[in-house]
């Protein structure tokens, strides 16, 4: 069993990033990332911190927009109104969930596609559909690039994804079909989801329930994607799956922490890259 070091692998991409962005500074680019939060949860608040270090850490300029969590729709859409037209902001990324009363759909409609890094516009999410993007979703694409970084291949996979998101259950499902995985979507309503799971050989978990995936519904030998961040019973941060009962029967295991989430935030960060390129018309 080799559990995978996602903190390692963000590593190598976010030093690729920085390499580029020094070559981009040359030229007298600085990429820009625009971060809303609204409200004060504490989790997106973490999540959003890590964003803005690792913008710091490879030589983006970030700038943070902290609402409160009584902002009206209108002033936060004004706000994304006011990111799409400046010329120093190349990706513009909304913290989501937002507080209730605030519609996520809305604001994510109101990024500009070009500047839309986390690749959730109707738009980006068409494109990748037919496999013609600029961007792909930051945790799914993360997901791929761990994949790629250890060598496992999907061609030609049973693989199984639980959680049906926009975020994340989705557009995993797509990109692992973009590799020839043979891909099962399973949620809430699947009927008889441990015989499901026990056929994957690459089973990801994003269902947001504390140890969700236990040991008899991963089949010998897989491999197994963690993209929850949850609490035990003890407030001790877990995943969706059950890792210590789990990982003696996989050939791979993410961990959380260090798994999948430090590769999202690579992913965003290679987003902004490209963002920036691309409204500078560099294109390579
Ligand atoms: N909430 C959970 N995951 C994400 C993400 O990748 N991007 C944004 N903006 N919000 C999230």
């Amino acid at each position: 069993m080799i559990i995978i070091d996602g903190k390692k692998v963000s590593s190598t991409v976010k030093e690729q990033v920085k390499n580029e962005t020094a070559e981009l500074k040359a030229k007298g680019i600085t990429p820009g990332l625009a971060v809303i939060l609204v409200g004060d949860d504490p989790a997106s608040r973490v999540y959003v911190n890590n964003k803005k270090k690792a913008c710091e850490y490879v030589g983006f300029r970030s700038e943070e927009f902290a609402l409160p969590a009584t902002t009206s729709q209108k002033e936060l859409l004004d706000l994304v109104e006011q990111l799409n037209e400046r010329e120093d902001i190349n990706g513009i990324l909304c913290q989501l969930p937002l507080p209730e009363g605030l519609d996520d759909n809305a604001v994510i409609e109101a990024i500009s596609p070009l500047k839309d890094v986390d690749a959730f516009h109707k738009q980006n999410v068409g494109r990748i559909m037919i496999g013609d993007y600029d961007f792909l979703p930051c945790t799914p694409a993360g997901i791929m690039e761990m994949l790629h970084a250890y060598d496992i291949s999907v061609d030609g996979k049973n693989c199984v994804v639980i959680g049906r998101s926009n975020i994340v259950g989705k557009p995993m499902a797509m990109l692992l079909l973009h590799e020839n995985g043979t891909v099962t979507i399973c949620h809430s309503r699947t009927k008889n989801l441990k015989e499901i799971t026990s056929q994957a050989d690459i089973l990801v978990a994003a269902v947001g329930k504390p140890k969700f995936v236990t040991a008899d519904m991963v089949k010998d030998g897989a491999v197994v994607i963690d993209v929850g961040m949850d609490r035990d019973e003890n407030g001790k941060l877990c995943g969706d799956v059950d890792f210590e009962n789990v990982k003696d029967k996989c050939s791979y295991i993410t961990p959380v922490p260090g798994g999948v989430g430090p590769m999202t935030i690579a992913t965003l960060m290679k987003n902004t890259l490209k963002a920036a390129k691309l409204q500078n018309k560099i294109y390579d």
